[in-house]
């Protein structure tokens, strides 16, 4: 059980079912009293003080992608070497290389208490779009994955390129994605949006954008995205990744597709570790910091969520696979250090992320006691120190 411990900001007793042993409630959540009402049972194993969460979710990430920083340097540390020194590696990748890099970082996301990854996977490789979707397979006992079949080059600059997303969707993807501020023109990226609704609404998928990551403030297809999730019912299946432009506005037109986001149910997700360093490549001083707008996404009423977007890849050569890294640096550069907003962001990772998957877990009776202890005394303090949580699978420490 666990004694005196933080949930929910309250702090309580919980009682949960360990094992077979345990009968009839084996790996359920069976208790939850006012903090010293519970007595231990004779054997039974106590951890007391800390914290209890349910496990987080990771909404954005490119397994396809990860450890392959250090076989590409990015001599300038910018978004568009990134892309070449992908598109240069991408030919050479196998199946077991793929599965061997992408199994390594699940591991590490699972060590951290993430469950559920949400990864997108480039179509431009039909050997990464096969591998992942095995992963997904091989991991499901352990870890919920699901794959979105992201053109990371654009459906509509060359030829080819449609038919490879089309394929990767038909092969078994979960959702689909784009790249609109990628393509060509900005007509042609508000088509991409349009053909992504009608390639998902064919296959009933769900959504994953990757929308308007960059600072000019004439890439405008979140509104695009928002509309057509509105037009086609598609309300809570649609996530807009990045949405960097967002920031660089003007504020009037900001705050109308703020209010735009929240009516239409779409989720913003946040990428913070990877876009602080890509974006505002192209400013000299001031230097924007180039993350979406959090604080003005909340007031108007939308979902946030926050990815951790690169493990060692080509565009961003850190990374632990650590949740509450994207949250701390979060907290940073979107100026989130009031008390409320700093607990926001940490129950973020284990509430609004898990939306693009459906339901988030409850730490409740009757639930299964699946959940993460920290030692911290609180969010902000887990946030300080970005620890590793102690994680209990039905009951059972991993
Ligand atoms: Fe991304």
């Amino acid at each position: 059980m666990f004694s005196d411990v933080l949930l929910q900001g309250r702090r309580v007793d919980l009682r949960c079912q360990s094992g077979p042993s345990r009968s009839p409630t084996p790996g359920l959540i069976t208790a939850i009293e006012a903090a010293g009402t519970l007595v231990p049972l004779g054997d039974e194993t106590v951890v007391v003080g800390g914290m209890l969460t349910p496990p987080t979710a990771e909404p954005h990430v490119h397994l396809d992608a990860v450890l392959l920083g250090a076989r590409v340097p990015n001599r300038s540390g910018t978004l568009r070497e990134g892309i070449a020194n992908w598109a240069a590696i991408r030919p050479t990748l196998t199946r077991e290389d793929v599965l061997e890099r992408a199994r390594t970082v699940v591991g590490w996301y699972r060590q951290h208490g993430t469950l559920r990854i949400r990864t997108h996977v480039d179509t431009g490789s039909r050997v990464a779009v096969e591998a992942l979707l095995e992963l997904r397979e091989e991991q499901a006992g352990s870890t919920e994955i699901q794959v979105v079949a992201f053109p990371q080059e654009g459906i509509l600059r060359a030829a080819g390129r449609r038919e490879a997303w089309e394929d990767a969707v038909a092969l078994g993807c979960d959702a689909v994605g784009a790249i609109p501020h990628f393509e060509r023109t900005t007509e042609e990226g508000w088509q991409s949006v349009r053909m992504a609704f009608d390639l998902a609404e064919r296959h009933g998928k769900r959504l994953d954008f990757h929308c308007d990551e960059t600072d000019d403030p004439g890439s405008r297809n979140l509104e695009v995205v928002c509309a057509q999730a509105i037009d086609r019912g598609f309300g809570g299946r649609v996530v807009a990744g990045h949405c960097t432009a967002l920031h660089s506005y003007p504020n009037p037109y900001a705050a109308k597709v703020c209010e735009l986001v929240a009516t239409s149910g779409v989720q913003v997700v946040a990428n913070p570790l990877d876009n602080v360093v890509l974006q505002g490549r192209y400013d000299s001083y001031p230097r924007r910091r180039g993350i979406t707008r959090v604080d003005a996404l909340w007031e108007a009423g939308a979902s946030v969520g926050i990815g951790h977007d690169s493990v060692m890849d080509p565009w961003y050569r850190l990374g632990t696979a650590n949740l509450l890294d994207a949250a701390s640096m979060l907290v940073h550069v979107a100026q989130l250090t009031g008390e409320d907003q700093m607990r926001r962001v940490f129950h973020t990772l284990s509430r609004e992320n898990h939306l693009p998957f459906g339901e988030a877990p409850r730490t409740a009776v009757g639930q299964p006691a699946t959940m993460l202890w920290y030692a911290a005394a609180d969010e902000i303090e887990a946030i300080r120190t970005r620890e590793k949580p102690r994680v209990f699978v039905s009951g059972v420490e991993a």
